[in-house]
């Protein structure tokens, strides 16, 4: 029907005079995790509230599923799941009883919705608690039964804020496992997360917001390059009788652009050109310095794109600039030696 899952065009959502969605556009693919992050108030849950039909666009528009939110809202609801910041559970009901009273919501015929049950409890390896009172259950399970929730009418697509907020590594990497698993069945999946490993590992593409816009848009890998100052290389040297003379005339060469001293024997390098590991190399040896090791990073983290298009001083650039990192021009700071 639609190549796109999700088609935000020019969504605004206003709080009185306050912006907290601010003219945002952007499409998620089809059979997509599309990644949805940024800091704590940069209006992620209100843009999902809204793609929900939970709350009101103040302008613009959006098609979830193919199907207009404001024409054809109810469309829309039959093609979503959310799996929302706060549970929605009933501490005194059962797992089953819970899920039961949701799948009624969602007018799941009888038959159909205990199969479904038994098959999403069995996703979650939860069947032996079926019938057990929620309140037993640790954050980590309440937080299964809470995403099979959001699966129970079977939606094309779910959202899934903060899934892993608060939880313990096990379940963390548990609920990552099926986040994956949902989106092998062919669900496209927009995942929101303060966990970057996360975001990373998960998602096909990452939408990084700011102040209700899109700071950065890309798939992670393509983010991660473009902070990274492509002909810069980083290397790591381990020199084990490391003098200041020796670090004086490597920092002298003209290919070193940058350098910090790790501890006694370590140095991080960035240089730039073909020839920069030859010539360190050289002047060590001819120094006398003698090398134990070297490695050579170019890799940036997701978390460093974060902070690069988030962060204080590239957010005050990035104003004067205007110009969001997916059209092509985005900020591209120097490498940094870490
Ligand atoms: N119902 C509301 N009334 C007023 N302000 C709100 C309301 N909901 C959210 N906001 C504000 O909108 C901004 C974005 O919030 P939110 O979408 O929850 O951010 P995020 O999920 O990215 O942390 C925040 O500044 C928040 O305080
Ligand atoms: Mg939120």
């Amino acid at each position: 029907m639609t190549e796109y899952a999700i088609e935000l065009n020019n969504l605004t959502k206003k709080f009185g005079d306050f912006t907290a969605v601010d003219d945002l556009s952007l499409t998620v693919k089809e059979g997509e995790i599309f990644g949805f992050l940024g800091p704590n108030g940069a209006g992620k849950s209100t843009t999902i509230r809204m793609l929900c039909t939970l709350a009101q666009p103040t302008s613009g528009s959006a098609k979830v599923a193919g199907y207009d939110l404001i024409k054809d809202s109810a469309r829309v609801r039959e093609n979503i799941g959310l799996v929302a910041e706060k549970m929605i559970m009933y501490d005194r009901l059962t797992a089953a009883e819970n899920l039961r009273f949701f799948g009624k919501l969602y007018e799941i015929p009888k038959q159909k919705l205990e199969k479904r049950i038994d098959e999403l409890l069995e996703l979650v390896d939860m069947q032996e608690w079926k019938n057990t009172q929620i309140s037993k259950f640790s954050t980590g399970m309440k937080q299964r039964i809470n995403v099979i929730r959001a699966l129970l009418p079977e939606p094309k697509i779910v959202f899934m804020d903060e899934p892993t907020l608060g939880l313990d590594p096990q379940t963390t990497f548990s609920i990552r496992d099926i986040t994956r698993e949902i989106n092998d069945s062919g669900v496209t999946v927009i995942l929101t997360t303060h966990a970057m490993v996360e975001a990373e590992a998960l998602s096909d593409r990452v939408a990084i917001i700011d102040h209700g816009k899109v700071a950065a848009l890309d798939t992670p890998q393509k983010l991660k390059n473009m902070i990274t100052n492509s002909d810069t290389t980083i290397f790591g040297t381990k020199i084990t009788n490391l003098t200041s003379d020796l670090i004086g005339k490597i920092n002298s060469l003209d290919v070193v652009t940058a350098m910090s001293q790790q501890d006694d024997y370590n140095l991080k390098i960035s240089a730039k050109g073909d020839d920069a590991l030859n010539q360190i190399i050289d002047t060590v040896r001819h120094e006398g310095g003698n090398i134990a090791s070297i490695t050579n990073s170019n890799e940036s983290t997701l978390e460093d794109v974060f902070l690069a298009v988030t962060g204080k001083e590239m957010r005050d650039q990035a104003s004067e600039k205007a110009a969001p990192v997916h059209h092509g021009h985005g900020h591209t700071p120097k490498a940094r030696v870490r």
